[in-house]
């Protein structure tokens, strides 16, 4: 693989996740929440986010996979991946989310598909409150309409890795976000 560019600098990230926490704990001062991360792209910005919020607060994980047959890597990266839309659930939190203020953690918001099945299904069980927070955002990718509530980075549509994001399970140890070339 060619060498890979930074798009956002490991410094960038700090600032900007502390920048959300901030805004967080602001938004839900005086009360609790839950952190809901989406494995496995998540795990490290939601460690980081969790970090930077100055709330009673707790985290639970759920897992989704898409229907329909994955591309292959490379046609992944050339073209993205377009699914029928269809999300399956393939690990639910593990407790109640009713009457809670739930905040959904994701790595990119791409064509929004899997966000919306996901706010969809916590919707229906009740929480106070419900809001999404995404590191980053390719709003040029979108097929449903959907809007991070803490929304990081908003980027172009390029394949990006590292802080989380992978590519074919490569790279989410990376500490920089960095574009894979398409070539
Ligand atoms: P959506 O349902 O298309 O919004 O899918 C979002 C998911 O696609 C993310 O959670 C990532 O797993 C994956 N994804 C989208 N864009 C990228 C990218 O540039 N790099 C790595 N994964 C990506
Ligand atoms: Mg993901």
């Amino acid at each position: 693989m060619a060498e890979l560019k930074v798009l956002i600098s490991r410094q960038d990230i700090a600032k900007r996740v502390s920048e959300l926490g901030a805004q967080i704990t602001k938004d839900f001062s005086g009360e609790s929440i839950i952190l809901v991360g989406v494995l496995k792209g998540a795990a490290i910005f939601l460690s980081d986010l969790a970090r930077n919020v100055d709330l009673d607060s707790t985290f639970d994980f759920i897992a989704v996979s898409s229907y329909g047959n994955r591309p292959s890597p490379t046609q992944e990266l050339k073209s993205g991946w377009d699914s029928t839309g269809e999300v399956k659930l393939t690990k639910d939190v593990d407790q109640s989310m009713k009457n809670k203020n739930v905040i959904l953690v994701e790595d990119i918001l791409d064509t929004g598909l899997t966000m919306t099945y996901l706010k969809k299904m916590l919707f229906a069980r009740q929480p106070r409150s419900l809001k999404v927070a995404a590191l980053l955002d390719k709003p040029s990718r979108r097929k449903l309409p959907l809007e991070g509530d803490y929304v990081g980075f908003k980027i172009p549509d390029e394949f990006v890795v590292g802080y989380g994001l992978d590519y074919a399970e490569k790279y989410r140890n990376l500490a920089d976000i960095c574009i894979v070339p398409r070539e």
